[in-house]
C-alpha cells in the first residue's frame, strides 16, 4: 500500500503571525490516520513550523534547498541548515524555481543528490506547459524530466523520493487537470519506473497531483487509481478548504 500524502505548498505567503495563525487551526482539525500531512512554509517560518508542529502528526517541509553543502552561496540555504532546524523533507524542481529561477533537469541532479545524501525526502515536480501539452508532447517533456534527473538513481534511492506531477497549465490557474488526464499522466509514470527499475517500484511510489486541487474536486482526483494525493497551493492557505482536501480519499 502506497502512501497517500497531501501537502501544502504555501509558497512566498504567510509571516510568522500568520503561520501562527494557520498552524493553530490546521492543529485543531482531526487528521485521518491513512494520509500523510505536510505543509511547506517560507524558509523563515520553517524553525517556528516544526516547533509549533511538535505535537501534531503534521510535519514541515520546505520549499528549495541548495546543491551545495555550504560556501559563497549569497541567499540560499543548505540541507545541512534544513536539518538543522528539524525538517527532513524538501520540495524540488517546483514550476514556479524552473520558471522564474532557471532550474533545469540538470541542476535539479545536482540538488536530488544532495537531499538524498543529507537523507532527506524529496518531492520532485516536474509536468508540461500548456504549450507542449496542446502539441501533444507532453508525455515526452514529463519522460524528459524524469529520465534526466532522477533515472541515473540506484533503486534504493527511491524510498525517499515522492513525485508530484503538476501541469503548469493548471497552477494557480483554476483549471485542474480533468481525473483522466491526471489518471492517464499517472499510470504513464508509473509505467516510466517499471521499465527503468521494476514493477515492485513503480507501485511502491506515490505520485501527487498538482493544480488548482480545491475541496470541490479533490474526491474525484484522489479517487484515481494512481493518484496517492495532491500537492496544493492556494488552497493550502486556508485551513478548512486545505483539511477537507486531507479528508477527500
Ligand atoms: P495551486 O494549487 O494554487 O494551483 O498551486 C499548485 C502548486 O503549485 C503546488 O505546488
Amino acid at each position: 500500500m502506497r502512501d497517500q500524502i497531501v501537502a501544502g505548498n504555501w509558497k512566498m505567503n504567510n509571516d510568522q503571525h500568520e503561520t501562527q495563525t494557520l498552524l493553530t487551526e490546521l492543529k485543531n482539525h482531526n487528521k485521518p490516520e491513512n494520509v500523510r500531512v505536510m505543509v511547506a512554509p517560507a524558509f523563515t517560518q520553517l524553525s517556528q513550523s516544526v516547533s509549533l508542529l511538535a505535537d501534531d502528526a503534521i510535519t514541515v517541509a520546505a520549499q528549495n534547498m541548495n546543491a551545495a553543502a555550504s560556501g559563497a552561496y549569497t541567499g540560499e540555504v543548505s540541507s545541512s541548515m534544513l536539518k538543522g532546524v528539524g525538517v527532513k523533507t524538501v520540495i524540488l524542481g517546483h514550476s514556479e524555481r524552473r520558471s522564474l529561477y532557471h532550474e533545469n533537469n540538470a541542476s535539479l541532479a545536482d540538488k536530488v543528490n544532495s537531499a538524498l545524501e543529507a537523507e532527506m525526502e524529496i518531492i520532485f515536480c516536474f509536468g508540461e506547459q500548456l504549450e507542449e501539452r496542446k502539441s501533444n508532447r507532453h508525455f515526452d517533456v514529463v519522460k524528459a524530466q524524469l529520465s534526466e534527473a532522477l533515472f541515473s538513481l540506484p533503486t534504493s534511492a527511491w524510498s525517499q523520493i515522492v513525485l508530484a506531477y503538476e501541469p503548469v497549465w493548471a497552477i494557480g490557474t483554476g483549471e485542474t487537470a480533468s481525473p483522466a488526464q491526471a489518471q492517464e499522466m499517472h499510470a504513464f509514470i508509473r509505467k516510466l519506473i517499471q521499465d527503468q527499475y521494476n514493477e515492485t517500484l513503480a507501485q511502491e511510489v506515490a505520485i501527487l497531483y498538482g493544480g488548482s486541487v480545491k475541496p470541490g474536486n479533490a474526491q474525484e482526483i484522489f479517487s484515481m487509481e494512481d493518484v496517492d494525493g495532491g500537492l496544493i497551493g492556494g488552497a493550502s492557505l486556508n485551513a478548512n478548504d486545505f483539511m477537507a482536501i486531507v479528508n477527500a480519499f
